[in-house]
Order: C-alpha cells, then sequence, then structure tokens
C-alpha cells in the first residue's frame, strides 16, 4: 500500500482538485484506492457525494474507539472508497496531540488497511501543523500543487526545508504547476526558470481550466466525466509521474 497525500501550507492551490482525480485514476486503472479527506471543510467529501460525518468525530477515530474501517464510505465509483471529512476534524490536532506517539498516529491508523487498499490518497487542510507532521510519517509521496508565483515557490522552500529537517520518515516531494495561466508573464517566468533549479518538480502541470473549476457543480471528478477533455489529459500526466515515483 501506498500512500499519497496532496499536501501544501498554502490555502486554495488545487490540493483538492488534484486529490480527488488522482484517486479516480488509480482507481479507474484497478487499484483499490481510499481517499482521506483531511480537511473540515469536506470539500473532497463533497465532491464525491458523501456526507461529511464521522460518528464519534475525529476524537473517536483518532483515539481508535471507532474502526476507521467503519467511517469507510462507497463512492460511486469502482474501487473507489472515502473515509469521509467531519467537521470536527477542525481539533484534529488537540485529539493527536493527547495520544502516546502524536505525530506517527495517522501512520498507525492506515497499517490495518494494508490488506485492502493499494494506496491511500490524503487530501489534506493548509497548514503546517501536528497534522502535516502525522501526513509526513504516513506518506511516500507529497503531491505539492505549486500555483506560479514568487510567494508559492518561497513557501515550496519552506516545505522542503521542513521534510529536509524532519527526524523521521522523509517523504519523496514532487510538486507540480497548478492553476497554470501562461497568459501571466510570472506565471511563464516561473514554469520556465524553477525545473532547472529543483529536481523536485514535475513536467505535468495543471492549466487553470474553468472544466476543473466547475467539478464542484457536476460534483464528480473531470477525469470521470470528461476523460478526453485536456484537464483529464494533464491530470493523467501528473498521475503517471506520480506513479513512476513512488514505485521504484
Ligand atoms: N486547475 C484549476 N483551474 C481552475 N480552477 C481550479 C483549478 N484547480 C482548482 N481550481 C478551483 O480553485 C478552487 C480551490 O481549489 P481546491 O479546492 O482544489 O484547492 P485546495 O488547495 O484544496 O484548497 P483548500 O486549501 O481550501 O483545501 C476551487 O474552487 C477549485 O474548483
Ligand atoms: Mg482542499
Amino acid at each position: 500500500m501506498k500512500v499519497i497525500a496532496a499536501y501544501n501550507i498554502k490555502g486554495g492551490v488545487g490540493k483538492t482538485a488534484t486529490a480527488v482525480n488522482i484517486a479516480y485514476l488509480a482507481a479507474s486503472e484497478g487499484y483499490r484506492v481510499l481517499l482521506w479527506d483531511l480537511d473540515p471543510q469536506a470539500a473532497a467529501s463533497f465532491l464525491f457525494r458523501v456526507r461529511p460525518k464521522v460518528k464519534g468525530g475525529g476524537k473517536a477515530l483518532i483515539a481508535g474507539k471507532r474502526p476507521v474501517d467503519d467511517a469507510i464510505k462507497a463512492t460511486d465509483f469502482d474501487n473507489l472508497d472515502l473515509l469521509p471529512a467531519d467537521f470536527t476534524y477542525r481539533n484534529l490536532d488537540l485529539h493527536l496531540d493527547g495520544e502516546r506517539k502524536p505525530a506517527t498516529r495517522l501512520r498507525s491508523l492506515l497499517t490495518p488497511l494494508r490488506r485492502e487498499y493499494d494506496l491511500v490518497m490524503l487530501d489534506c487542510p493548509p497548514s503546517i501543523s501536528l497534522l502535516s507532521e502525522n501526513v509526513l510519517h504516513a506518506a511516500d509521496l507529497l503531491l505539492v500543487p505549486l500555483i506560479p508565483t514568487t510567494l508559492s515557490v518561497r513557501t515550496l522552500d519552506q516545505l522542503t526545508e521542513f521534510v529536509a529537517g524532519f527526524g523521521g520518515n522523509q517523504p519523496k516531494i514532487l510538486a507540480f504547476f497548478s492553476m497554470l495561466d501562461r497568459r501571466k508573464h510570472l506565471h511563464r517566468q516561473i514554469v520556465d526558470e524553477l525545473p532547472a533549479t529543483r529536481d523536485d518538480v514535475a513536467s505535468a502541470a495543471i492549466p487553470a481550466l474553468s472544466a476543473i473549476e466547475r467539478m464542484s457543480l457536476q460534483r464528480a471528478p473531470i477525469t470521470a466525466v470528461a476523460p478526453r477533455s485536456r484537464a483529464a489529459k494533464c491530470y493523467r500526466e501528473l498521475w503517471t509521474e506520480a506513479m513512476k515515483s513512488i514505485i521504484v
């Protein structure tokens, strides 16, 4: 079982759009996939039409009072299950902190799922917190959407430094340009120059496309509803690259 986290310290950069599409693409290829919506905003749960509710809330889940299995819901898609968000996830850090091993709790919760799933996709809330440390311990790969602006590149630097200095499991990082708009000079400049300075930027990029924005109306991954679209093609390229980087 591999674990990929759609992660960025920054908000609104395309983490959820990535998580739902990568999860769908992997499932459509026959991998048994679990998408865990870790964000109390519950956007991924909404996109898969699953009620954002976990009995007993995040507290029971983290404390192990409720098996993770019990909270898992099926989606409308074969091979793709969802562990929904719950509004109580806003207190996840607090609950994690109450555990004996606070930083590796998420990893232990995923361990019993190894036989059931080939891939766990984590849709993370924007932050750098105890939950993020848990994500680092649990993940094989951080898939990091990067809007091509100076401040976003700075945030990627911060994240890379944080992972490099992390005393524990160090997931690989695959950053990729998200919401790319080639009409913008700054976007073109960063896209043309950044990959030469770092080796963790994917060749695949996700352009700013209204078809991706409209996923919230259709409530399904664009890769499922419009597999021939440009958006779907770009997500497939990203998935291929992500998969290559975790299968050694
Ligand atoms: N490539 C894209 N082109 C156009 N719109 C996009 C693209 N990717 C995401 N969006 C839209 O931008 C908004 C933010 O995207 P998304 O929810 O995926 O980001 P996020 O990083 O998960 O945000 P948050 O930090 O709040 O969880 C959403 O309305 C989404 O539909
Ligand atoms: Mg999100």
